[in-house]
């Protein structure tokens, strides 16, 4: 029989991908979603690219009561992938509660129940914001984490603290946390994808957005940078390379081949590209142009960050194909589909 995984925050961005990418290898999917940040749309995605409809549940993962009952009717899950999170940095700041409320509230509950009903694999969604400015370029695990620049980042930080402590009183229980850089780009069948609500905070939903005609122009946030053109620099990782990562991440806990019972990865490609550099790329590989003035530094930014990813290329044996041109394109095209331009 499969392996029954739980996906929280399965509707959303990257656990409908890593859904999609679970399907394809053979473990049975089961999703819980609040859809605060997504539509069941994305649950008849999945079902449309791999044939299979995941289990779906739809309810806050704060939520005591409901949390407990259902582990309490779903004994037999094998592991648990929480992305289920809040994510704006710029909202983490005026609304801080709301990022700490249910980012750490959604986190304790899903590590009582495994500590309840002995489920003892976890991959915890971290991102790349713990390391804020890293002294060191590329940036490795081992790194210092940084003050978090945000309450965001900070749900973040704490989080993986929690998670330490309770596998230090519970030696059943193995994590692997997986800090990810800057996800872009969508599933190559553009049947899902990134769907931000609003005017989008991120760069590329940004771009492909001003370049449907949605937004007047795109605002590159300084110019000013020690950097070669001045932009900023991060490491854009395609979606489906970082879905992959987590059924290796899986595969490993099942397999019981972590070395630790507490281990973390960068996910990233290893390659720091500018603002100016996506632009550029961005209109090569779509034949588009993109309208953008320079306007000052958006604060909280740091100048330039990307991952040192030889651990997790020798650890988890993964590493990212997809090229920048080739992501970018990927969400043009996921753009195109949702609004319908041909
Ligand atoms: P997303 O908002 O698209 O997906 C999160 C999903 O969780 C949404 O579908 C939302 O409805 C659901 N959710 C949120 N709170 C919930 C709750 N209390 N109960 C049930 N469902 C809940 O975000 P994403 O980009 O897919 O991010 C997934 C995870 O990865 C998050 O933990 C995020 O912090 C982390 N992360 C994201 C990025 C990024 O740039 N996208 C980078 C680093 C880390
Ligand atoms: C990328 C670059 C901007 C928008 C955030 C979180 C981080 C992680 C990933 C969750 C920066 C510039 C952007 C725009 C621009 N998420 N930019 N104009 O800030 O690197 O990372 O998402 O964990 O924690 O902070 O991503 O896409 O917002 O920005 O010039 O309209 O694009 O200044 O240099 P960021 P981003």
């Amino acid at each position: 029989m499969a392996n029954k995984i739980l996906v929280t925050g399965g509707a959303g961005y990257i656990g409908s991908h890593t859904a999609v990418n679970l399907i394809e290898n053979n473990y049975e999917v089961i999703i819980v979603d609040n859809l605060s940040n997504s539509e069941e749309k994305i649950i008849d995605g999945i079902e449309k690219i791999t044939g299979i409809r995941p289990e779906f549940y739809q309810f806050d993962l704060c939520d005591i009561k409901k949390t407990n009952n259902f582990f309490a009717k779903h004994t037999d899950i094998k592991a648990i992938i929480h992305f289920a999170a809040y994510k704006a940095v710029g909202e983490s700041v005026s609304l801080p509660l709301k990022y700490y409320h249910n980012n750490i509230a959604s986190l304790i509950n899903i590590l009582q129940n495994m500590t309840d009903f002995n489920i003892p694999n976890l991959v915890f969604s971290s991102s790349c914001t713990v390391y804020g400015q890293p002294e060191k370029l590329p940036v490795n695990e081992n790194a210092p984490i940084q003050p978090a620049n945000s309450p965001y980042g900070n749900t973040k930080q704490i989080s993986e603290e929690m998670i330490k402590d309770t596998i230090l009183s519970n030696k059943n229980i193995n994590t692997i946390a997986l800090r990810y850089f800057n996800p872009i780009g969508a599933h190559k069948s553009s049947i899902i994808g990134e769907l931000p609500i609003g005017v989008p905070n991120n760069l590329i939903p940004f771009i492909t957005q001003t370049v449907a005609g949605l937004r007047k122009e795109l605002s590159v946030f300084g110019n000013d940078y020690n950097t070669p053109d001045g932009s900023a620099i991060r490491d854009y990782i395609h979606i489906e390379d970082l879905a992959e990562a987590h059924v290796i991440a899986i595969t490993r806990l099942l397999e019981q081949k972590n070395k630790q019972n507490f281990e973390y990865f960068n996910l990233g490609t290893g390659q720091g590209n500018s603002v100016l550099d996506v632009i550029n790329t961005f209109e090569k590989f779509t034949g588009k142009t993109v309208n953008y003035k320079i306007v000052p530094r958006r604060e909280g930014d740091v100048e330039q960050v990307w991952a040192d990813t030889s651990f997790a290329n020798k650890e988890l044996n993964w590493k990212a194909k997809t090229s920048l041109g080739n992501s970018l394109l990927s969400a043009w095209n996921w753009e195109k589909k949702l609004r319908g331009i041909h």
